[in-house]
């Protein structure tokens, strides 16, 4: 096993996941990795651990650096347990460690997880530790992903342990960002911040505001690959998706039963499409929800189509828009389409809602009973360049 070097004395321990697929409930189709980090110094500290069943990964990449029982700090950046799931094994292997984390929520989380009593030392904001010739600054993150969340700064040399801000699920046998290249990584890193980060985008602009202060060389975050070359590049794009930016495009996502709101939806596709903006088309049987999302995080519009089932939504419709809600995506406007036969009720609970959503409605008038005629349709073709043109 070749050693992975962020920098003298600086190593990446973690595992790599090649087959998850499913990460508590979004896609990763290209797998993850863990990434722990062990500083050797007078001192050595690992931060993070690895997914409980990756323990002999990670083990095996700290033995081949020091003995575990060298190891005088364990950082736990974050109680989520794909990075502190392996925390009973490395604090009963690891005999002399002390365990670091955050005073408020950090402490306490570890324990109604894992109800152990290990030798916590805690620490709040601006929190130092030195490993003798350098120094660890401890820096809380709330909300990225957790309340217990922080990041980790290595001073000397300029390293930002960064925690789940700026990952990516890529399992990849290279570690770096310049190895894989910007093109492969940034759909993987704006699928996970959209997924994972995106109701926290205030939070997300505090922390780059505060993370920016800092002289960053590189950005060790804890999935996927380290940001050695661009870390301004994933801080940047960071700072714009906290803000909302969106870009002209719409998207038009919808379910069918018989095929009728589907014409509506390639109606409203071509009508957008005429008026030359970036359109893209989701059917929620077909597609996958988040990356669906991922698509949500930079598009101006969001139509969302549904046919009547008992007064209401179809349920496919009903689970994205619970999940959209959830993400609470900024700066959107939206409207609702469908069909029905007798009576409606889905283009209603679809308005309701994204406006609970906090998207703001375009009155649609696109309820239609049954199979669309002509005239209906040219109805959805002229909607979709209406709202083309409220995104252009
Ligand atoms: Fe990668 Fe919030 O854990």
């Amino acid at each position: 096993m070749s050693k992975v070097t962020l920098a003298e004395g600086v190593y990446w321990v973690g595992a790599i996941d090649w087959n998850i697929r499913n990460f508590h409930g979004y896609s990763t189709r290209l797998g993850t990795t863990y990434n722990a980090y062990l500083v050797v110094d007078d001192s050595i500290a690992l931060i993070d651990t690895v997914k409980a069943p990756f323990y002999d990964q990670m083990l095996a990449r700290v033995s081949e650096i020091v003995p575990l029982d060298k190891i005088d700090y364990v950082v736990s950046n974050h109680v989520e347990m794909d990075h502190s799931g392996s925390l009973p094994m490395i604090m009963r292997d690891a005999s002399k460690a002390k365990l670091i984390t955050l005073e408020k929520f950090g402490e306490s989380g570890l324990k109604k997880t894992f109800h152990s009593d290990w030798p916590f030392q805690t620490v709040k904001e601006g929190s130092e530790l030195s490993l003798g010739k350098r120094k660890l600054v401890f820096i809380p993150t709330p909300m990225l992903h957790w309340p217990d969340s922080m990041a980790s700064y290595l001073v000397e040399d300029k390293i930002l342990f960064s925690m789940d801000a700026f990952g990516q699920h890529i399992a990849s046998s290279s570690r770096f960002d310049d190895e894989v290249g910007l093109d492969a990584i940034m759909p993987e890193a704006a699928k996970y911040y959209a997924n994972i980060l995106m109701p926290f985008g205030d939070l997300i602009v505090r922390a780059v505001d505060k993370l920016g202060g800092l002289d960053i060389g590189t950005i060790a975050c804890s999935h996927g690959v380290i940001w050695r070359s661009h870390a301004d590049t994933i801080v940047n794009a960071y700072a714009s998706w906290g803000r909302g930016d969106s870009r002209s495009k719409m998207l038009v996502i919808y379910d069918t039963m018989w095929g009728s709101t589907e014409k509506m939806a390639h109606a409203l596709v071509d009508g957008a499409m005429s008026e030359g903006v970036d359109v893209k088309l989701y059917n929620l049987t077909k597609s996958d929800k988040s990356d669906i999302i991922k698509e949500v995080l930079d598009a101006k519009a969001l139509l969302v189509g549904s046919p009547t089932l008992n007064n209401g939504m179809f349920p496919t419709v009903a689970g994205f828009l619970c999940y959209l809600k959830g993400l609470r995506p900024k700066g959107k406007i939206g409207a609702a389409f469908g069909s029905h036969g007798w009576a409606g009720g889905a283009v209603k609970a679809i308005e309701q809602e994204l406006a609970q959503t906090g998207i703001e409605i375009v009155e649609s008038d696109l309820a239609i009973k049954f199979v669309p005629e002509s005239d209906e349709l040219q109805r959805c073709f002229d909607f979709g360049r209406t709202m083309a043109k409220k995104v252009a």
